[in-house]
């Protein structure tokens, strides 16, 4: 299926986000998704500029799937990476998708409050963008362990 160019000049994201946007999107095919037929890709760069790719991995025991950010997070960060600069997610989806909330956790762990984070339809290219505080504002963070 042809994929329509990403919306950048309606975001106006840079050359690097555009870039991090198609990656995920090409990754798309690679998800694992035969249950829920939702196939999601994400990719995410790191503060060297690394980029780490990941997609949604089903099971027939429904409950040990895994999202696509999470995948793709946890491949980075056994690359060595420590903090993620940006993240992108496609979805075959007609609708927009939004990060699940445990994915929200686990990008806010690895990533600062200004992070941006992309979601775009994988057919129409339509792309909105968040930062980590809009999607998990008041999240549960390692100040409050240390408080105990
Ligand atoms: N999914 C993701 O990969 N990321 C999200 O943020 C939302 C949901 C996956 C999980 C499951 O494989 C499918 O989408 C339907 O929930």
């Amino acid at each position: 299926m042809p994929l329509h160019p990403v919306r950048e000049e309606r975001l106006n994201v840079n050359h690097d986000e555009g870039a991090l946007i198609e990656r995920a999107r090409v990754s798309l095919s690679r998800a694992y998704a035969p249950y829920s037929r939702f196939p999601v890709a994400a990719a995410v760069r790191d503060d060297s500029g690394r980029v780490f790719t990941g997609v949604n991995v089903e099971n027939v025991s429904f409950g040990l799937s895994m999202c696509a950010e999470r995948v793709a997070i946890f491949a980075a960060i056994a690359a060595g990476a420590r903090r993620i600069s940006a993240i992108a997610v496609a979805s075959g989806a007609a609708e927009l998708l939004s990060p699940c909330g445990a994915c929200r956790q686990v990008i806010a762990e690895f990533a600062s409050g200004d992070t941006p984070v992309y979601c775009c339809t994988a057919d129409s290219g339509e792309t909105r963008r968040w930062t980590v505080s809009e999607l998990l504002p008041d999240g549960f963070a390692a100040p409050q362990l240390r408080s105990r």
